[in-house]
């Protein structure tokens, strides 16, 4: 099973009342599109700004409000829990289960509850700076519980600051980050992403469709089992996962570059980056006039996987092969050349696979042979990607 599914787990989400209570409506279908099994525990105040029907409706379970109602759920839902998460926790919320206050459901819960704790403070800026507030925190922190930090923005009052609940992405990676186990610990992983640019002139290059999805996956699954981790990545839209070191890159020049200057103490090298193969053979500095038009005369690039599968105390290398075709002859064939130790084929033709998609088919072909996957999502497939390292390395 994918090590960082949430599929049977079962979070018990309190619902605390401040205006950032319809946050945690999109949480609650983000954790059931993950099939996690999801129950409520809301506050009274909560109750003022969202009904509990709302989220009986999203969980498919009961909604738990008053420790009166059903006698004892506040010891059975917890028992039956792996993570409790707390969002949004007001500044009420996090004072009392600093000091041990249990008058209602959430709080209850909370000293009934044995395993991983996550919160997502959410209030007025000043409010979150305030001293108490943060000896609260840091206590809730000294006992284990962890605190997804709340962004910075305009916020409901009005005014702006930091004090915003973190957006469901990031409690979700949190979700699966106490969930997961950490069988990456101790390893240092080193992950090349995106494409690269080669200019022609100050103001055009070559460059090619690569999103840097795939790469970004694998540094977030890394993270996730317990990696240390550093992102080369040329540029790309998509948002960085928390906790990477990343280096920005532009060139396949500076990405070698940039490879050998963090390689030191690297584990596993994964180099998923489309290093555009062609470097532009006469760049010009200034900007070519586009009358008359010319001739491009490219060279080869770089090889970034060939230049450290050659040095003598070399990392584990995992290397990509995007073929337009089911051409898995040629990624086998690379996989030798380059002197990796097993290579991820995918054909960039089929539907949902390549380029700028969310999702994947990949075959990882080693030595032995070659393990063909279904269509899935690119963290599924980064997943797959450190089980085979983890086999191979053992
Ligand atoms: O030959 P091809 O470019 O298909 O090889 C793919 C693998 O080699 C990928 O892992 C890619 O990141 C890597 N590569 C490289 N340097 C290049 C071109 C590709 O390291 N110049």
């Amino acid at each position: 099973m994918n090590p960082s599914s949430l599929k049977n787990r079962h979070v018990l989400l309190a619902v605390t009342g401040g205006i950032a209570v319809y946050k945690a409506a999109e949480l609650i279908r983000r954790l059931r599109s993950e099939e996690a099994e999801v129950t409520v525990v809301m506050t009274e105040s909560s109750q003022r700004f969202i009904t509990p029907l709302t989220f009986e409706s999203l969980s498919g379970n009961k909604v738990y409000t008053d420790i009166f109602s059903v006698p004892m759920a506040h010891i059975t839902l917890p028992e039956s829990a792996d993570l409790f998460v707390i969002a949004p926790a007001t500044a009420n919320i996090i004072g009392k289960l600093a000091s041990g206050i249990a008058d209602d459901m959430v709080a209850l819960s909370f000293l009934a509850f044995r395993g991983p704790v996550i919160f997502a403070p959410a209030m007025n800026w000043r409010m979150y700076e305030h001293p108490v507030l943060q000896r609260n925190i840091k206590t809730l922190r000294d006992l284990g519980c962890q605190e997804v930090e709340p962004e910075e923005g305009e916020l409901a009052c009005g005014e702006y600051g930091v004090g915003r609940m973190a957006e469901a992405g990031r409690i979700i990676e949190a979700v699966k980050g106490c969930l997961t186990k950490k069988d990456l610990a101790g390893l240092k992983v080193l992950v090349v992403a995106g494409p690269t640019r080669e200019y022609i002139d100050p103001v055009r290059f070559i460059s090619n469709r690569s999103s840097g999805k795939m790469g970004y996956a694998l540094a977030g699954v890394a993270l996730r089992r317990g990696a240390d981790v550093t992102l080369v990545s040329g540029p790309v839209s998509v948002e960085p996962p928390l906790g990477a070191r990343v280096v920005r890159v532009e060139t396949s020049d500076e990405m070698l570059e940039a490879v050998k200057k963090n390689l030191g103490g690297v584990d596993v090298l994964l180099m998923a980056a489309a290093v555009a193969d062609f470097v532009p053979d006469d760049y010009s500095p200034v900007k070519r006039e586009k009358e008359g038009g010319f001739t491009l005369k490219l060279r080869p690039s770089p090889d970034i996987v060939k230049a450290v599968s050659g040095i003598r105390k070399r990392p584990f290398i995992v290397g990509f092969s995007a073929e337009t075709g089911p051409n898995i002859a040629k990624a086998k064939k690379k996989l030798g050349e380059k002197g990796m130790d097993f290579i991820v084929f995918n054909d960039v033709t089929l539907e949902g696979a390549g380029f700028d998609t969310d999702t994947n088919k990949i075959s990882v072909i080693d030595e032995d042979g070659v393990a063909d996957y279904p269509l899935m999502s690119k963290e599924g497939c980064a997943e797959i990607i450190f089980d085979h390292y983890l086999r191979h390395s053992r």
